[in-house]
């Protein structure tokens, strides 16, 4: 006998849900090293669970998704491991590029450019160009992003305006200094998940996460699910936010 069509229920977009949610995505080498295999196999089962992440946003009200892919500091990793990453990331791109437009993904890089490889650089821009008339869903990858090196670009061109004469030193404030960040477009994230148990920020948008929530998860990133990002989401929707203030 055929099984009845029985309609999957949607999600519920959760009320007083995050509009702006950040992840760090830790836990791929200890991932891999668990199954015996060598880091690189952790970074792209990784890699892969992304795509499902995204495509949870719009169920549970998410506009805005950033997740670090790649820290400043990252670098000090063996050349073998950084290679590794730096060429699945032209694979990813390369690869998501259709599946991204298609779901209505608008993409954004934050991070320095300027220590990556052409080819990868023009593969980020291609898919920036390719994604920017998309509204679904915001997703920013953060690679070669590091917060501090991100504040200290951010300044240096402010330098650059007060030298010119453009800027005024008085005018320099808590909203002029955001303008000059690589986020300057988007909203401040309102949760930050970090996976893999690891309890710290590891240099991810310092500025922008001064009132955020936080999340830290004991699940490796590979591991990681669209149940649990809702699960997380909803949790968040019973936070108190006071931004200083006092309750209501
Ligand atoms: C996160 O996983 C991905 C990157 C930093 C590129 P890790 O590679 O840090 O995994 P662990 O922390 O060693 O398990
Ligand atoms: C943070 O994870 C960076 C990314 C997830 C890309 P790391 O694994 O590099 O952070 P630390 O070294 O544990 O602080
Ligand atoms: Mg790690």
């Amino acid at each position: 006998m055929r099984k009845a069509q029985v309609a999957k229920p949607q999600p519920e977009p959760i009320p007083g849900g995050p509009r702006h949610v950040a992840i760090i995505m830790d836990g791929n080498g200890r991932w891999a090293t668990q199954r015996g295999r060598p880091r690189l196999f952790g970074h792209h089962a990784g890699a892969r669970r992304v795509r499902e992440i995204v495509e949870a946003c719009p169920d549970v009200g998410v506009e805005y998704l950033t997740i670090f892919a790649f820290s400043t500091e990252n670098w000090k990793r063996t050349q073998v491991e950084v290679a590794g990453l730096m060429s699945l990331f032209r694979r990813y791109i390369s690869k998501e590029t259709r599946a991204l437009s298609e779901f209505g993904v608008r993409v954004r890089f934050i991070g320095d450019r300027m220590r990556l490889d052409d080819k990868l650089t023009r593969l980020m821009n291609e898919l920036e160009t390719a994604t920017a008339g998309n509204t679904r869903v915001h997703l920013t990858i953060a690679l070669n992003y590091g917060g501090r090196d991100e504040v200290a670009r951010a300044t240096r061109r402010l330098a650059e305006d007060v030298a010119a004469g453009r800027l005024a030193p008085e005018d320099v404030d808590e909203e002029t200094l955001p303008r000059y960040l690589d986020t300057f477009v988007l909203p401040d994230p309102d949760l930050v998940i970090r996976t893999s148990g690891e309890a710290r920020i590891s240099n991810f948008l310092l500025w922008q996460s001064a009132y955020a929530e936080y999340e830290f998860i004991d699940t490796l990133w590979p591991d990681f699910t669209h149940e649990e990002f809702a699960r997380l989401c909803a949790s968040y929707g019973g936070r108190d936010r006071r931004y200083g203030g006092v309750g209501p």
